[in-house]
């Protein structure tokens, strides 16, 4: 049976995503590299939700999870994806095909290279449109591409272009055209920006907001760039080593960081206003296929205490929408113990 996923039920109104201790872990000969160690998280109608961290912390493959993308050796062990109250996790093949691309739709990671590079823009749009709603009339399937491609701010002549014939900037437009073709409820950019030179970043970054407002589509934006995240996001999920640490309002996130991880990002935030040295998260994540009893920051935390090494900190709300996994705090968000910064030379 087909979902109708317009009157799909959900217990909040206006959450329409909602991950529940999600976990996907990596076979390899040596053991499961615990790549997504059961996260939970959720997205509001409209909002826009960064999700950060350093390479290797398990974004690109949170959004595959959430997608159900991952590949073998991958694996979904455990968690719930409720997308407008349908979990994803158990969603039959039907049901996942429709799902992809109407309901969520991918920009993946490096999408502007894996764009066809023997179809002109206008048959890569159309098939997308085609394969998810079948046949079309050619004139209105050509008006609906014009719109797309002037939604995401191209000329009209890149209609009939090929990929080699436009810029980095344009080509992530076209990905982005895509993503939003069937007019999905999300769109996940996997480190939408990262190949783009600077200037373009911004103005590929804009377009991404432009098109929420028109659509009012909400957006999960994976990435590095903390600078860029401040200006284009509601949210911001800090990940390390497969948890989420911190997850706020973007104001609370930049105004306020808790979780020392968090600060640590914040800190290593160029300026161009002033001029001081960079601060650099000494150590290194430790090996996913054995993470340490206790907190998983404990190697590189400046603030580790006994109870890090013993006690894995809960995920919990300690000011509204402002949740940390970390000892330091109580339910309120007051610091728990005198902090004293160990040395970690
Ligand atoms: N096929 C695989 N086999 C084993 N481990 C894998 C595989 N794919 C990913 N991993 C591991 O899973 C972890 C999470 O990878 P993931 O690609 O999700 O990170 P990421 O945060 O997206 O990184 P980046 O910022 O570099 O894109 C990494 O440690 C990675 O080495
Ligand atoms: S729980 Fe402990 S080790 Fe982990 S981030 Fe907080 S203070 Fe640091
Ligand atoms: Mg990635």
């Amino acid at each position: 049976m087909t979902l109708d996923w317009t009157t799909a039920d959900t217990s909040s109104p206006n959450v329409i995503l909602d991950v529940k201790n999600l976990r996907v872990h990596y076979a390899t000969p040596t053991g499961d590299v615990i790549a997504v160690n059961g996260i939970t998280f959720n997205i509001y109608e409209g909002e826009t939700l960064a999700l950060v961290g350093e390479s290797g912390c398990g974004k690109t493959t949170t959004a595959m999870g959430v997608l159900r993308l991952v590949q073998p050796p991958g694996r979904i062990v455990e968690g719930e994806v409720l997308l407008k109250g349908t979990d994803v996790v158990t969603l039959d093949e039907e049901n996942l095909r429709e799902m992809r691309w109407q309901q969520i739709s991918l920009i993946p990671q490096g999408a502007m290279n894996s764009l066809n590079p023997i179809m002109r823009v206008k048959d890569q749009l159309g098939d997308v449109i085609v394969t998810h709603e079948g046949r079309q009339n050619k004139n209105s399937l050509k008006e609906r591409i014009l719109d797309l491609l002037n939604m995401v701010g191209l000329p009209g002549r890149v209609y009939s272009m090929y990929p080699h014939e436009l810029s980095g900037g344009m080509k992530q437009r076209v990905c982005i055209a895509m993503a939003i073709a069937l007019h999905p409820t999300l769109v996940i950019a996997d480190e939408f920006t990262s190949a783009l030179d600077v200037v373009v970043q911004r103005v590929v970054a804009q377009t991404m907001m432009e098109v929420k407002e028109q659509m009012g589509v909400s957006m999960i934006l994976i990435g590095h760039d903390m600078g860029l995240v401040a200006q284009m996001v509601d949210r911001v999920a800090v990940m390390y080593a497969g948890n989420i640490m911190e997850i706020a309002p973007c104001y609370a996130i930049f105004g306020d960081p808790l979780h020392p991880y968090t600060q640590l990002l914040i800190e290593s935030i160029p300026s161009i206003k002033e001029r001081k040295p960079l601060k650099v998260t000494e150590g290194l994540t430790h090996d996913l296929r054995t993470p340490p009893p206790g907190c998983i920051f404990q190697f590189r935390c400046p603030y580790v205490m006994d109870v890090c090494l013993e006690e894995l900190p809960p995920q919990r709300e300690v000011k509204p929408r402002h949740e940390i996994a970390c000892h330091l705090y109580d339910d309120h968000g007051n610091l728990m113990f005198d902090i004293v910064k160990q040395d970690s030379t």
